[in-house]
C-alpha cells in the first residue's frame, strides 16, 4: 500500500528515470507520456469541458420547452416535433450507454437507481413510441404528447435529484467533465428515433454504429421532401 502511495506521487518526470532509462530517453518518454496524457484532456476540452451534470440537466431544460413548442399549431410542429424526438432519442440513449452504468458501479445502491431509471425510460419509449407512430398531425396527437411530457418530466427529475446530485458528490470534476464529453460524443452518433428494444448499455451501444447512420439518413430524406 505504502509502495503505491509512493509511486502515484511520483512526477512524470521522474518514473521513467527510476525506469532505469537515459535522462534523454527519459526526456522523451517523459514528453511522449504527458502528451498521451494529454490527449484525452484535449479531447474533453474540445467538447466544451461541460460536467455531465451540466450537460443533462441543460438538456432536461431544453426537452421541457421542447414539448411546449410540439404543442403550438401551425407549420413549425413537424419541424418542433422531430427536434423533440431527436434530443429525446440522443439524450436516453446516452444516459443509458454512458451514465446509468457509472452510476450502477460507483454510487451506494447505485444498482437498485439504475434499475428505476432504466425502468422508468422503458416506460416512456414505450409511449414515445406510440407518439412517435401517431406523428404532429395524427388523431390523438395532443393527448400522447402530453402523456408522454409528464412520464419524462417525472424521470427527469428523479434523474437530477437522485443520480446527478450523487454522482455530483462521489465523482471527481475531471471524471464528470470526462463523462459530460463522453456523453456528447455519444450522441453524436446516436439514433435520432425512438427504439423501444434499445433500452440498455449493451443495446445502446449496438444500435448506434447501425441505426445512428440510418436514422440520420431517413432524416435527411424527409428534410429534403418537406422543403
Ligand atoms: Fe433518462
Ligand atoms: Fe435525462
Amino acid at each position: 500500500m505504502a509502495a503505491l502511495s509512493k509511486g502515484t506521487a511520483l512526477t512524470a518526470a521522474a518514473r521513467p528515470l527510476l525506469a532505469g532509462k537515459t535522462p534523454a530517453k527519459a526526456a522523451k518518454a517523459g514528453r511522449t507520456g504527458t502528451a498521451r496524457r494529454a490527449r484525452p484532456l484535449r479531447a474533453v476540452r474540445a467538447l466544451g469541458g461541460e460536467s455531465v451534470v451540466d450537460v443533462l440537466t441543460r438538456q432536461h431544460r431544453q426537452i421541457r420547452l421542447g414539448f411546449l413548442r410540439a404543442a403550438l399549431p401551425g407549420p413549425g410542429r413537424r419541424r418542433n416535433f422531430d427536434r423533440l424526438m431527436r434530443l429525446l432519442a440522443v439524450h436516453e440513449a446516452a444516459e443509458e450507454a454512458h451514465v446509468h452504468p457509472v452510476a450502477r458501479k460507483t454510487l451506494r445502491h447505485g444498482r437498485d437507481l439504475a434499475a428505476r431509471r432504466r425502468r422508468e425510460e422503458k416506460e416512456a419509449k414505450r409511449l414515445l413510441v406510440r407518439l412517435w407512430r401517431t406523428g404532429p398531425h395524427g388523431p390523438g396527437y395532443l393527448r400522447r404528447l402530453n402523456e408522454v411530457r409528464r412520464a419524462v418530466g417525472r424521470h427527469a427529475a428523479r434523474e437530477e435529484r437522485e443520480e446527478l446530485a450523487a454522482l455530483r458528490r462521489v465523482l471527481s470534476p475531471a471524471r464528470l467533465r470526462m463523462l459530460g464529453a463522453e456523453v456528447k460524443l455519444a450522441q453524436a452518433y446516436a439514433p435520432t428515433r425512438p427504439h423501444r428494444w434499445a433500452n440498455n448499455e449493451f443495446t445502446n451501444k449496438l444500435a448506434a454504429p447501425v441505426l445512428g447512420p440510418l436514422d440520420r439518413t431517413l432524416d435527411a430524406a424527409r428534410r429534403r421532401r418537406s422543403r
